[in-house]
């Protein structure tokens, strides 16, 4: 009996020094060894780069209603009632909220964010209102340098190559820089137009890989004609107020060449992951059901004015200073004439990080987020023939 005692004594004392062990291991490992989130693009995801810079009030979100919920205390430069996607996805992966690049002595290891409101692919787009996306990519190059300076070419180039590139870009270059723009759509065709998009959007993607980045994230275009303010062009048209079916189409036009050059750059590009949304028609679901997705309206801004709130004075900072405000954003898929609100960037965002494949592919955020380890034995796998060993 004495003997039986001291034996489980042993056992249970062996047990808790290995739980204590590998807990202490587990507590500490992803403190050290978490990914950055580098965020490029535009309002969707912009956490206010557009206060700093020299744009006119309608680029900006920094004033109320913006902001209203309070998450933040006060207005943030945000396109939303509170959060917008990306802080969403910060949460998840365990990381803090990630600064906007301009804000004065933001810290960047952690990750940045370069978005800006209006911006496009094309630096003609919204020229000389946001940062463009090239530019963007120009801000992550200080970034890198910065990084190296603080933190040594090794542990800078790790973080680059550890870090998720979440972007969300293109829809301005099709509403403001083709569908507003005559001469634009004099020039090109649709398919020439999103042949050029592309063309520079993948042009970016590579230039952010050859500087090591490995893991991207796309938020994809979303039903593009039937935001309130296209709904509202629309109207005008005297149509029936549906979705505005060209926007729509250079939406989906968009997605798909983008979806068939990351399957290209997946194959090309040694250790490239990405993961893209199906935010087409995960949007275009919550648009015509919204009742199953728990809102009450999936057609009118809760915070513009004229049909479907669609005319952008959420604000009245812009032409027009007339705006009605609804009663409860929650409600709501769309916070003003084409921004979504906190709830439905949040429902975004859980779909992006663990979503089914409906949803999300091929990767999800998550799997981006924690494959660490997995990435970093691909990499250094040069010889095919040590690959079959595995
Ligand atoms: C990039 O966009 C410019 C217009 O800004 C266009 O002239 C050029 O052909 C595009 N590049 C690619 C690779 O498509
Ligand atoms: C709306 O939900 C129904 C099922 O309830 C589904 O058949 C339909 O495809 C959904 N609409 C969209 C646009 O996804």
């Amino acid at each position: 009996m004495a003997r039986a005692i001291s034996h489980f004594d042993c056992f249970s004392i062996c047990v808790t020094l290995a739980l204590t062990i590998s807990c202490r291991v587990c507590g500490s490992a992803p403190l050290q060894k978490r990914s950055p989130l580098f965020v490029l693009g535009d309002s969707a995801v912009d956490s206010g780069n557009n206060n700093y810079i020299d744009t006119s009030p309608g680029y900006r979100a920094n004033y109320r209603p913006y902001g209203q919920n309070g998450y933040f205390g006060e207005p943030t430069g945000r396109f939303s009632n509170g959060r917008v996607v990306v802080d969403f996805v910060a949460e998840y992966a365990g990381l803090p909220i990630i600064p906007p690049f301009l804000q004065p002595s933001a810290e960047f290891i952690d990750g940045v964010n370069f978005a800006s409101g209006g911006a496009g692919v094309l630096p003609e787009t919204n020229r000389g209102q946001a940062i463009h996306l090239q530019k963007q990519v120009n801000n992550f190059e200080e970034v890198q340098k910065s990084l190296t300076q603080k933190y040594g070419e090794a542990r800078a180039r790790e973080l680059i190559s550890e870090a998720v590139y979440f972007i969300s870009i293109g829809s301005n270059d099709y509403m403001g820089g083709y569908l507003r723009n005559p001469k634009m759509q004099e020039d090109y065709s649709h398919e020439q137009y999103v042949g050029m998009v592309i063309g520079n959007l993948t042009k970016t993607i590579l230039v952010l890989y050859e500087k090591g980045g490995r893991k991207f994230g796309f938020l994809s275009l979303s039903p593009l004609g039937c935001l309130p303010a296209l709904r509202a062009l629309n109207h005008k048209a005297d149509t029936d107020g549906g979705c505005f079916e060209e926007a729509c189409a250079l939406a989906q036009a968009h997605n798909n060449a983008l979806k068939l050059v990351l399957t290209s750059l997946e194959h090309r590009l040694k250790g490239f992951k990405y993961c893209i949304s199906n935010f087409y028609d995960w949007l275009l679901d919550r648009i015509n059901n919204h009742s199953q997705y728990g809102f009450k309206d999936g057609m009118n801004a809760c915070c513009g004015t004229g049909p479907f709130g669609g005319i952008f004075t959420c604000g009245g900072t812009r032409d027009i200073p007339d705006y009605q405000l609804c009663d409860r954003a929650d409600d709501y898929l769309w916070w003003d004439s084409v921004h979504p609100t906190e709830k439905l960037h949040q429902q975004l965002a859980k779909a992006l990080w663990n979503g089914p494949p409906s949803s999300v592919g091929p990767y999800n955020l998550q799997d981006l987020f924690l494959s660490k380890d997995k990435l970093i034995i691909e990499d250094e796998v040069d010889d095919p023939d040590i690959v079959s060993v595995f």
